[in-house]
């Protein structure tokens, strides 16, 4: 390993995840049971001090240059706003971005936009407030419609929106959905579920594909391929022809075929969970523990030295396809989008 965060594939990781919490707000039927799951304890999350030491040691010395926070829901964590004031005032400021369900943003987009946050992405997976209550089991529709306003309104653009579409649940409405950010200029991506529910109840013939998205898109709009770059972002993206976006660029609209069109051999993500452990992959069955390490003195050095050696062990891929494919102990709640 050199001085970045390389991995045995080739590859190099720029983007970190950070986790701020395991919890949530909302309960997903595709992601957690409607008792919520056995949380973390308190001692085990780190500091908002140790946080903050982390992402230094990420951006300083591993060459991270974008720090995303997600959870569970990272807007239930009290010291999100501190934690991302103290990231915006270090020298090699990263951007920062946030992946949250929606509720509470009203109230904080201001905030965490003038303390230093870039952009949002913002899960919604309907327009239907009654079928948000049965994916989501709680009547937060409206919530969640007011703290994307408040984002676009703070200047946290472009407001990505998240959906992901479910079997004979909200399947009939990529079209809605578009409609939806279209007339509010906010960027809207499709997310094939993967195998990460708690329950362990991901089945692949019940996969809403990415295919099967972009054919009902193609009924009611034209899709042209995307001019700009795609890098390592997830979402392959497409021109919304006839439809402005932010400042009047072109709508865009993406999915992230993480299935069906793996996109692993342009990975560049790190992960940070929340109890302080490396995780190279979504699905990596491995973890290098650095809250350890932190905890009992190591220097900077020490703890990038771990960070790099648990990145070098990367996996290839994720290995959906494989028959003897194993989902991550770890459940998407606790290790973050
Ligand atoms: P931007 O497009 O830069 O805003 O970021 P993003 O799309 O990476 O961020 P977001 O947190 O919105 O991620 C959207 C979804 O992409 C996540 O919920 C995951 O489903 C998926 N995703 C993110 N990272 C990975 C990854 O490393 N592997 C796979 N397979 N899917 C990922
Ligand atoms: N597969 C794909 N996306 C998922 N999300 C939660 N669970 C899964 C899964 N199993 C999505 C949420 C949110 C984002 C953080 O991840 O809907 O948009
Ligand atoms: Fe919460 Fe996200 Fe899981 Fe929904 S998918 S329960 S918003 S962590």
């Amino acid at each position: 390993p050199g001085a970045g965060l390389a991995d045995r594939h080739g590859r190099v990781a720029t983007d970190l995840r950070v986790s701020l919490t395991d919890r949530c707000n909302l309960r997903c039927s595709y992601c957690m049971p409607a008792e919520g799951l056995d949380w973390l304890p308190n001692p085990a999350l780190l500091t908002d001090a140790e946080i903050v030491r982390l992402i230094d040691i990420a951006v300083h010395r591993l060459g991270i240059t974008d720090v995303r926070f997600t959870g569970g829901e990272p807007l239930v964590r009290r010291g999100l706003t501190e934690i991302v004031r103290a990231v915006a005032a270090m020298p090699q400021r990263p951007r920062m971005m946030l992946t949250t369900n929606g509720i509470g943003l009203a109230r904080l987009a201001a905030p965490l936009a003038e303390a230093g946050l870039d952009r949002v992405n913002v899960s919604l997976d309907t327009t239907d407030p009654v079928r948000f209550r049965e994916i989501t089991r709680r009547d937060r529709h409206a919530d969640v419609v007011a703290g994307l306003a408040a984002a676009a309104e703070a200047g946290l653009v472009p407001v990505k929106m998240n959906a992901v579409l479910l079997r004979g649940v909200n399947d009939d409405e990529p079209v809605e959905l578009l409609r939806f950010a279209l007339e509010r200029a906010y960027e809207l991506r499709f997310i094939e579920q993967m195998p990460l529910d708690a329950g362990h109840t991901w089945r692949r013939e019940e996969m809403v594909t990415a295919a099967e998205i972009l054919a009902g898109l193609r009924a009611e709009f034209t899709l042209l391929p995307d001019p700009d770059a795609r890098g390592g972002a997830p979402a392959e993206t497409w021109v919304v022809e006839g439809h402005a976006g932010v400042g009047g660029r072109p709508a865009k609209v993406g999915v992230i075929a993480s299935v069906s069109s793996p996109f692993c051999g342009a990975c560049d993500r790190t992960r940070l969970t929340a109890d302080g452990a490396i995780r190279s992959c979504l699905f990596s069955q491995e973890e290098i523990d650095l809250r350890g390490a932190l905890r009992s003195g190591a220097t900077d050095e020490e703890l990038a030295d771990l960070w790099r050696k648990a990145m070098w062990a990367k996996p290839a891929g994720h290995g959906i396809d494989d028959p003897r494919f194993l989902q991550p102990a770890r459940p998407m709640s606790a290790i973050g989008g």
